[in-house]
């Protein structure tokens, strides 16, 4: 697991200096698991047929432009499926409810003031996505095995501040950016490689901060957080959540925000003040920002009880009927639980061996229907070769799959690690 969760860059010194919103969590039970909405209804299917063009924002992308078989392009099929998808503009989809509950209080609080984009292209460059917001030419998130590459200039983007340098510089100063976003990465519940991200960029003049006491810095710092504060306020009423404080290149100071959930802290979004010199090189001199990006997906888990984040990409009625536009929060209710099968794998990895490439060969294989790949072994013997073993969970939060489907999917799973990947099963 190279990458962090839902923020992209490792945490310097984590220290929490804030709880409040108390009691949220607690009354939240996930193991409700509530007998069919509509049991009867017929059954969708459970894979989406791949379609060939799709057209974002006016432009149109054909399938063999990002899906190529050469070796700067690592995208898969499964994930050339989900582009244009953008749930995001789906208002009566979970992803697109939080969407407008967030674009209204922003309405309401500043008078309209941000400016709304929520159908720029994923297909962006390196510069765009890394180097315009600063991030270190031997960074990871850069890797072929954290980042969708089309060819060694063109990637899906893994953030949306890949979009912040370009509406600074067209000389927006209040906007927000919502869009899909791709990141190669492990397999449980709260990790999918495409999610939905919102950006959120404000920029200052002297004559804000003056006056205040405060230095620019601290003043935005401050800002900042009264804004997301109230924001999560306005979403949650009451959660328990706390600030960290964290490293992001294109950030000074950076914070995290984290809200309990599932007995866990689960990162929600990553935000701090921009660094000077991406305002600088956008033409602002006397001018002081901040910038946040939070996760959609993880949001919405929380704010609706949705238990695992497949199901936002479920076409199933039993899911899809039960949202409807500007219902903020309504709680989900499990069809039924499905059971897991869990098989064990063991393998000799080599050098270049990563997780990450793992999980894509196991989705490339069984695609939603695999609910976790962990690992559960890992030893090294006297002659230095390592051993990991990983246990595959395959789940339909649709349907009870059957053991030759599971068994199939093992089969060909074993195979294609030990040719894609070349490590000799044990
Ligand atoms: N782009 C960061 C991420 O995806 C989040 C972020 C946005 C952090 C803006 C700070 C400012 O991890």
């Amino acid at each position: 697991m190279a990458m962090a969760v839902t923020t992209l860059f490792p945490k310097i010194s984590p220290l929490v200096h804030k709880t409040c919103f108390r009691n949220f969590i607690a009354s939240v039970s996930f193991a409700t698991f509530a007998p069919a909405v509509s049991a009867d209804k017929p059954r969708h299917k459970w894979r989406q047929p791949v379609v060939s063009l799709v057209e974002i924002g006016g432009v149109k992308i054909d399938k063999n432009d990002v899906v190529r078989d050469d070796p700067t392009n690592n995208v898969p099929d499964t994930i050339f499926s989900k582009l244009g998808m953008q749930l995001h503009r789906r208002d009566k989809h979970p992803i697109g409810i939080l969407k407008n509950a967030i674009y209204s209080y922003f309405d309401n609080n500043y008078q309209n003031k941000f400016d709304k984009f929520d159908d720029l292209c994923p297909i962006v460059s390196v510069k765009q996505n890394f180097d315009d917001v600063l991030v270190p030419a031997d960074h990871v998130s850069r890797s072929y095995n954290d980042t969708y590459y089309i060819d060694s200039q063109t990637i899906l983007r893994c953030h949306t501040s890949a979009h912040q340098a370009e509406l600074l510089r067209k000389g927006h100063t209040h906007f927000l950016v919502t869009g899909d976003v791709y990141r190669r990465d492990s397999i449980d519940a709260t990790h999918y490689p495409v999610f939905h991200q919102m950006e959120g960029v404000r920029v200052f003049e002297p004559n804000d901060w003056e006056g205040s006491g405060m230095d620019s810095t601290s003043y935005a710092a401050a800002d900042l957080k009264k804004c997301l504060e109230g924001l999560a306020c306005h979403l949650f009423g009451a959660v328990e959540m706390r600030w960290v404080d964290t490293y992001f290149p294109f950030t000074n100071p950076s914070f995290e925000l984290e809200i309990y959930f599932q007995e866990k802290w689960l990162e929600v979004l990553g935000c701090g003040v921009t660094e000077q010199e991406i305002l600088k090189r956008s033409g602002k001199v006397n001018n002081v920002a901040w910038a946040f990006g939070l996760g959609l997906e993880r949001l919405a888990m929380v704010l609706f009880e949705i238990p695992d984040i497949r199901l936002f990409w479920s076409a199933d009625e039993r899911f899809t009927s039960q949202f409807s536009s500007g219902q903020l929060g309504v709680k989900f209710k499990s069809f039924s639980k499905y059971p897991p099968c869990y098989k064990d794998m063991s393998f000799w990895i080599n050098d270049s061996f990563t997780e990450n490439n793992l999980c894509e060969v196991v989705r490339g294989i069984a695609g939603d229907l695999v609910e976790e790949v962990q690992l559960i072994d890992n030893f090294t013997n006297k002659k230095g070769m390592t051993s990991h073993c990983y246990r595959i969970a395959y789940r339909s939060m649709e349907r009870s799959l059957t053991d030759d489907e599971i068994n199939d999917f093992q089969w060909r799973v074993r195979e294609q690690v030990e040719t894609k990947l070349k490590v000799v099963l044990r």
